[in-house]
């Protein structure tokens, strides 16, 4: 049998995509083991959730550090002393240098909270609002060196209400976000992602014609 692959999760806040993770590997839905949480703050409740699971936890400040060059060395001399295979970011709030990038090449996972390339970058959701988009949703990339750009591995799509704010909205991706994510790095631990160019072939998928969405819908009537 297949060994669970080991990853490092990097977060910098609530860490409620590493609790489904968490959450995933218990109810063996996901063949992983999270070997180290490292956390870019000190305050991120992410860090209490994976000391709860008994998951050894480092803090690695960024403001302490005069290059992210000399920053990203130092998550790679932890993440390689862990031996970790798979590098989860998980609302990591920083950029990575092409040496981190090269370093775990094809093996940097990070979760975006909108339908890549749509809306890369910050407060995605409040711009899909601003831009009046009908879907937003979820997209788990593999990480180069271009910020949001890398192949796609899996999007979840949610459709945007006329009366959504960004915190409903954002509620609405992140429930999705939590579905998404294990299942992405399942994927990995199956051997099933070839990355190909910049597309992400995936092995042994079913195809559903059933998955077309249209919002609003055809019909109208409430009810
Ligand atoms: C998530 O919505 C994730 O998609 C987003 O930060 C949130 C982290 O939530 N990530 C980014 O915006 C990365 N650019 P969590 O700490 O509860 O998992």
């Amino acid at each position: 049998m297949a060994r669970p692959v080991p990853l490092g999760v990097l977060i910098s806040g609530s860490g409620t995509n590493l609790q489904a993770i968490l959450d995933a590997i218990e109810e063996k839905r996901l063949d992983a083991v999270i070997r180290v949480v490292i956390s870019n703050t000190e305050d991120a409740y992410g860090l209490v959730r994976a000391r709860k699971h008994h998951i050894p936890t480092e803090v690695v400040d960024h403001r302490k550090f005069t290059t992210r060059e000399a920053y990203d060395q130092t998550l790679i001399d932890i993440l390689q002393a862990q031996q970790v295979e798979l590098v989860i970011l998980a609302g990591f709030m920083r950029l990575l240098s092409p040496l981190f990038v090269r370093t775990f090449s094809n093996r940097i996972m990070n979760i975006h909270p909108a339908l890549l390339p749509a809306f890369p970058g910050l407060h995605v959701q409040r711009k899909a609002l601003d831009h009046g988009v009908r879907f937003s949703g979820c997209t788990v990339h593999f990480v180069n060196e271009e910020c949001d750009q890398g192949p796609i591995i899996i999007q979840a799509v949610v459709p945007v209400f006329p009366d959504d704010t960004e915190e409903s909205l954002s509620a609405r991706i992140l429930k999705e976000e939590h579905r998404a994510y294990p299942r992405a790095i399942q994927l990995y631990c199956e051997g099933r992602l070839r990355v190909v160019g910049r597309k992400v072939l995936v092995d042994g998928l079913a195809k559903e014609e059933s998955q077309v969405l249209i919002h609003p819908p055809l019909k109208d009537e409430e009810g």
